[in-house]
């Protein structure tokens, strides 16, 4: 659907899409800038958003595909009584033999080129000694740089034959990013996405962390907006085509909180529950969205 400036519909009572969190009539209700062409220019330079033009997309969308060439080879490779450091050797070799660099690798002091998260851990696990067992859900999170462009993008996946507990907390979060998804069209906020994960992941009976959120990619590893992942219809910042972030919601079986353990990386479930999460890099387009990294959900 393409938006058009009737399109946004914002009460007095709303709030702002400014993005300022006060009510729209305490804010630009009397200023001309929520009309379309002036609010993409408020998002540029008050929020920092860098809109992608069609050669950005190309080089995004190509590095994405790398992305998940490099997804299906560690699933390839993945079978219980292998450590997750090879899962690192085998990512970094991949993304350095197709002439890309992994994001990850000295990204704020982090000591390896992708993160792989096992069972309660929820993002951020530092490749190490830890031997995966039947069983286990894994949730690999690869991020070449290729050309100077950035596409993030992850998939949760099972050792062997999986529980109850960890079938039902996988699949939960893979049709959170769906629901999320799902929001993602011109004249809808950002607010609109977290409501849709929140409201389906609670629904299931399981928790969403809010501590991490989705963010805007492509040129930068995180860019400006942050996409959390919970959040009230409405809110936020209003979508417009050329916007490019992640949704990737991350879905506890227990209670939403983490810890963060003592390598400052690695977030794990404070209750020790089962933690589950999926990526991938959206583009708005004039009609919706498009997946730059996309598999099916
Ligand atoms: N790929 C993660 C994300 O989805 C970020 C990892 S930061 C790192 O945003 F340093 F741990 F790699
Ligand atoms: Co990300
Ligand atoms: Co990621």
């Amino acid at each position: 659907m393409k938006l058009k400036p009737a399109e946004i519909k914002v009460g007095r009572n709303d709030p702002c899409p400014c993005g300022s969190g006060r009510k729209y009539k305490k804010c630009c209700l009397d200023k001309e800038q929520t009309k379309p062409a002036n609010l993409r220019d408020i998002y540029t330079s008050k929020y920092k958003i860098k809109f992608k033009e069609s050669q950005d997309i190309d080089g995004i969308r190509t590095c994405g595909r790398l992305a998940l060439a490099t997804l299906d080879m560690v699933q390839e490779n993945l079978q219980s009584g292998i450590t997750t450091d090879a899962i690192n050797t085998l990512v970094h070799d991949y993304t350095i033999k197709n002439g890309a660099t992994p994001a990850p690798l000295h990204y704020r002091g982090f000591p390896k080129s992708v993160c792989v998260s096992v069972n309660e851990v929820i993002c951020h696990g530092i490749p190490g000694e830890r031997v995966l067992q039947e069983g286990d859900i894994v949730n690999v999170d690869v991020t070449p740089i290729l050309k100077g462009y950035y596409a993030d993008v992850n998939k949760t996946f099972i050792i062997g034959s999986p529980g109850e507990d960890a079938a039902k907390i996988v699949k939960v979060a893979r049709k959170s990013l769906k629901a999320g998804m799902s929001m993602v069209q011109p004249g809808n906020t950002i607010g609109d996405i977290g409501w849709a994960i929140q409201r389906y992941a609670e629904g299931k009976g399981c928790s969403v962390v809010r501590e991490f959120v989705g963010h805007g990619v492509g040129f930068d590893f995180h860019e400006a907006p942050q996409v959390p992942h919970f959040g009230r219809k409405g809110e936020g910042i209003v979508l417009f085509p050329g916007m490019v972030f992640t949704i990737e919601p991350m879905i506890n079986l227990g209670v939403r909180h983490l810890k963060i353990l003592e390598d400052k990386w690695t977030a794990v479930t404070k209750d020790g529950s089962l933690s589950a999460q999926f990526e991938q890099t959206i583009l708005v387009t004039e009609n919706g969205f498009e997946s730059l990294t996309p598999y099916d959900l």
